[in-house]
């Protein structure tokens, strides 16, 4: 029996991809080499954000399943492949999970059936990469098979945007291979843009991520320059903020994390490397990203030294480990290198994250917030947590140092 949909790769992406058809009718079966995610699936606990158990169970009952046999990929009309694409030992585009789903696609693909990626990477990869391999049991692209990009955009945890009411770029190896993908995300997706090629639609999707990595290292770089001067950087945003156009705001913080922001910009700088060119503006982010963690064990340091302690021996409780509000999620999170660092230099460290939970990398996490923070020589508070009584958190610790700029009082020390 033929299905809609084949999702490869049921993680962060994937899985709202699957629950966003499958609530628009379409049939739809994940594919996933991970037992851990199988099985969790198969009890029907969400393993990402944007997809809750009810919503997980209701697919279930209405067939949805995820399954370690690529032979399933027989039978789809359609195949979106959302498999990691992280950074490899050298720092570089790490693509062995788009080649091994690829290889997967190719060995069961038929005639006729649609395939899309949706992982990010840099322009060339869908038509470099992956269709050599689709090609190799001797079906064509555009002509036996249909062939396209479409960047995701989900943002974990926005509940304002989701699938439906993001408008979805998508760009064809041909015309029609655009105009099948076209007609079928337009089956769960209010606006589609067709972009000129596969390659363009890589590019704006670098562009989009590697604009936030931009802006957020510009207003870190003005928020440590501020900090030289002795101006306050919060109010400076808010009235730049006020601005009604050409501006768009952005705050500061202890550097980017997650999957997207940190990685993606390596992949263009990898791209251009590679072709012999330079971006200039996105290296110097970068620079200025990297040092925010050292930037935030300094400013913990001055507050300890004017309280007349050192930063070796002292108890830094740090909260919020996640790489931003609201998300489980702690890719790349700033702050296991801020932790990192302060160990290096001899404090103890502890956190509290009400959304992580524990987190392997530092260790058990302090079971008394209220306590943690009178123990604490100093709290640094690193993500804006919906469940953090921030007024609580300023009246409890020691000292404080804000990094969300949302902590009220005279007493809080913000970034
Ligand atoms: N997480 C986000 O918010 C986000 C947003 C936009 C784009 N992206 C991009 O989407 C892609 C997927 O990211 P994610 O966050 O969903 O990753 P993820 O790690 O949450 O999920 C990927 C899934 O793919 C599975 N997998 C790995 N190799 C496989 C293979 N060969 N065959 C089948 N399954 C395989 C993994 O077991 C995992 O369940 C990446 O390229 C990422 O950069 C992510």
């Amino acid at each position: 029996m033929s299905v809609d949909l084949v999702v490869v790769g049921v993680g962060y992406v994937g899985l709202p991809l699957a629950a966003a058809a499958a609530t628009a009718g379409l049939s739809v079966v994940g594919y996933d080499t991970s037992p851990a995610v199988r099985e969790q699936v198969g009890q029907g606990r969400p393993h990402v954000p944007d997809v809750s158990g009810a919503q997980l169970r209701a697919l279930r009952a209405d067939g949805f399943e995820v399954t370690g046999d690529p032979a399933v990929i027989a039978r789809a009309e359609t195949v979106v492949i959302c498999v990691p694409t992280g950074l490899g030992p050298d720092g570089g585009p790490d693509l062995a999970a788009v080649r091994d789903a690829a290889a997967a696609v190719s060995g069961h693909l038929r005639p006729g059936t649609l395939v899309v990626l949706e992982s990010t990477s840099f322009p060339g990869t869908t038509d470099e990469v992956v269709r050599p391999i689709l090609e190799r049991h001797g079906l064509v692209a555009g002509e036996d098979f249909s062939l396209a990009y479409s960047p995701e955009r989900v943002d974990p945890g926005n509940r304002r945007y989701g699938i439906r009411n993001t408008p979805k770029v998508v760009g064809g190896h041909t015309p029609l291979c655009a105009k099948q993908c076209v007609a079928f995300y337009s089956r769960f997706v209010d606006t589609v843009v067709v972009a000129r090629g596969t390659r363009e639609a890589e590019m704006a999707k670098l562009l989009e991520n590697t604009y936030r990595y931009v802006n957020i290292a510009l207003v870190n770089e003005i928020t440590v320059f501020c900090d030289e001067l002795g101006l306050d950087v919060w109010d400076v945003l808010h009235c730049a903020g006020t601005k009604p156009f050409g501006f768009a705001s952005f705050t500061p913080g202890p550097g980017v994390g997650g999957h997207c922001i940190p990685v993606d910009p390596r992949y263009l700088l990898d791209k251009a490397r590679r072709a012999g060119s330079r971006l200039g503006v996105v290296e110097a982010a970068r620079e200025v990203d990297s040092a925010m963690p050292s930037y935030l064990v300094e400013r913990t340091t001055r507050l300890l030294t004017d309280a007349g302690l050192g930063l070796a021996g002292s108890t830094v409780l740090l909260l919020g480990v996640a790489y931003k509000a609201g998300v489980p999620d702690t890719r790349e999170s700033a702050t296991l290198r801020v932790a990192a660092e302060l160990t290096a230099l001899g404090a103890h460290v502890r956190y509290h994250d009400p959304v992580t939970g524990p987190v392997p990398e530092l260790g058990p996490p302090v079971s008394d917030l209220d306590s943690a923070l009178r123990d604490a020589d100093v709290t640094v508070l690193l993500v804006g947590h919906g469940g953090y009584d921030l007024s609580r958190l300023a009246r409890n610790a020691r000292l404080l140092l804000d990094v969300t700029g949302r902590v009220p009082g005279e007493e809080v020390h913000r970034l």
